[in-house]
């Protein structure tokens, strides 16, 4: 009786507390009030990119301080750890992104998203030129705007080196669109291997897939790959599915170098276990049509026959970034932008960048760009004060009162607070750990252990602490839902397979 008792007060509490939680989400987060207007006498911060960084700044930016406005292709940000899962159909599309002006219509001061591509940054006259390159445009589909401060987050794009028959012949691994392709791409193999009459070399070649690159990215898209075949393909495709075969080529001696040796290890032999072959020291030369050419560790060339290719050999930098760079005489890195310790671009004034776009001491990662984001929300509040006081004083300067007795109490307490605003603290990163995920509900963990050494676990249970981690980290209560929702059907009805 007191065990019935107890679980029907348990599921009370659970009831209304998912249900009060659902009531407040409808009815403060669906449903926005009024905003400030912009005002003039506040200065115009322009944010390029809609990705870590600055989502991360928008959250925890004051709007009140500024007229904020965000130019960015995507109107919506993407939580890009979990993007492997979609290109296997894990997880739904929409899941894992969260439409920007979700967080601009919570904000005090409104805040304009655009929608277009930053084609041009003068920094000599702190003006940005944007075009719309969308599918649909109107009369008006390019224009420029000033700005009295920018941030520069535009993230980089997919390294393909030159290297000929990429950009026609693999997919990448970088946007949402490029999931989707792949999703489709992967089932319409599998459907051609199947079509009458394919004769079973064809069909090798349609079902092997090749993944390019064994950073974080790589690896974890053979994992879900492999998870697919196991927990779905096996059952709807009894004739093919022995057939379907995974290969991970890596031109350094080791797959995921940044992870430590232990943890490498493990996912060597995880994916041993799993069939998943991985070439190391083997370097793609060509992607052709059907196949991709190899220089294999002995300096042979190969060339293999496959369905499909995944290119996720890393990071380079946007047009838009190269630009600039050539516009500022002290920028000289090509692996990105150059910034001090406060993330102000150096050689030009007003603009911070942040993220993948830039060069500094850290990796190209998701962490990084969120806390650089957040820094920086917290130092513009600080320059807002700043600058207020700084105008005071001018206006003071203006009205030629500067050295009038009865304002040196004034003058001197307003240059005392300025002086506080101008020590801005430097960035700091706080490291959390790497995480990833690498199939077979297994995942590895490289975690710093009480700020001495680090602690490599890989396993079942990091597997559930690495779900847990993206779920807490997942951009709003909707994304959490609908993320722990698609697993649960997945371990429910299974992965779709039918292309649409
Ligand atoms: P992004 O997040 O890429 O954002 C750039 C933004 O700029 C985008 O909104 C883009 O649309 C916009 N933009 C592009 N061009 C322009 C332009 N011309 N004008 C204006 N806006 C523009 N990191 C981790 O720490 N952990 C992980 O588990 C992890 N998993 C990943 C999985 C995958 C598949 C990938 C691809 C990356 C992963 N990363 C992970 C890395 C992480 O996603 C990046 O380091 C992070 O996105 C960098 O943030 P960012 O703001 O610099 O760039
Ligand atoms: P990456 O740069 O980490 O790895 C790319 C790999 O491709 C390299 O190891 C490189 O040697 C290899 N490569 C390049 N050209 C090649 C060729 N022609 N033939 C064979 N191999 C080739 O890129 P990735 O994985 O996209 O990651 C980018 C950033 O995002 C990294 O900083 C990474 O840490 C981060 N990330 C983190 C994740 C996590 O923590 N779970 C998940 C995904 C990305």
């Amino acid at each position: 009786k007191r065990f019935l008792q107890g679980l029907g007060t348990a599921t009370l509490v659970t009831v209304l507390g998912v249900g009060g939680g659902f009531y407040y989400y409808s009815k403060h987060e669906l449903n926005p009030g009024p905003q400030l207007d912009f005002d003039p006498e506040k200065k115009t911060l322009v944010i390029l990119g809609s990705g870590w960084g600055a989502t991360s700044i928008l959250k925890g930016l004051d709007t009140e301080d500024y007229n904020v406005v965000v130019i960015s292709p995507r109107n919506y940000f993407l939580f890009t750890p979990l993007l492997p899962s979609v290109a296997t159909g894990t997880l739904s599309p929409r899941s894992i992104l969260q439409s920007t002006r979700y967080i601009t219509r919570h904000k005090k001061r409104k805040v304009t998203v655009i929608e277009a591509e930053a084609t041009d940054v003068d920094p000599a006259n702190k003006i940005v030129t944007f075009s719309d390159n969308s599918g649909v445009q109107g009369q008006v589909w390019s224009t420029t705007l000033p700005y009295d401060y920018l941030v520069y987050a535009v993230g980089a794009e997919t390294q393909t080196f030159n290297i000929p028959g990429v950009r026609e012949y693999a997919g990448f691994m970088k946007e949402l669109h490029d999931a989707e392709k792949m999703q489709d791409k992967f089932m319409d193999c599998i459907e051609s291997a199947a079509f009458p009459g394919q004769s079973s070399e064809e069909q090798d070649r349609l079902l092997h897939i090749v993944v390019v690159g064994g950073g974080p990215t790589g690896v974890e898209l053979s994992g879900e790959l492999h998870d697919f075949l196991e927990e779905d393909l096996k059952h709807w495709y009894p004739e093919l599915a022995d057939k379907i075969k995974i290969t991970l080529v890596e031109a350094l001696p080791s797959v995921l170098p940044s992870f430590s040796r232990q943890l490498i290890e493990y996912t060597e032999s995880t994916f041993k276990e799993a069939k998943i072959d991985i070439l190391t020291k083997t370097m793609v030369k060509e992607i052709k049509e059907k196949s991709v050419v190899l220089a294999m560790p002995d300096k042979s060339i190969k060339e293999v026959p496959c369905g499909m290719v995944v290119w996720a050999a890393g990071n380079t930098l946007r047009k838009v970034t190269k630009d600039l760079i050539a516009k500022l005489p002290e920028q000289d890195n090509r692996r990105g932008l150059i910034v001090d310790d406060h993330l102000r671009l150096k050689g030009a004034d007003g603009i911070f960048a942040l993220g993948d776009c830039t060069a500094t001491q850290y990796a190209p990662t998701a962490q990084v760009a969120a806390q650089q984001g957040n820094y920086l929300a917290r130092i513009l509040q600080h320059i807002a004060k700043r600058d207020h006081i700084q105008k005071q004083l001018d206006v003071l300067a203006a009205e030629g009162v500067v050295d009038a007795p009865e304002k040196k109490g004034e003058i001197e307490s307003l240059a005392k607070q300025l002086a506080k605003w101008e020590k801005l603290r430097p960035f700091h990163y706080s490291h959390q750990g790497s995480l990833a995920y690498i199939g077979s509900e297994k995942a590895i963990a490289d975690l710093p252990f009480f700020g001495s050494g680090n602690l490599a676990t890989g396993g079942m249970i990091t597997y559930y602490f690495w779900r847990s981690a993206y779920l807490s980290t997942l951009f709003s209560l909707r994304n959490r839902t609908l993320v722990a929702t698609d697993w649960m059907k997945v371990k429910m009805f299974g992965r779709d397979v039918a292309r649409d």
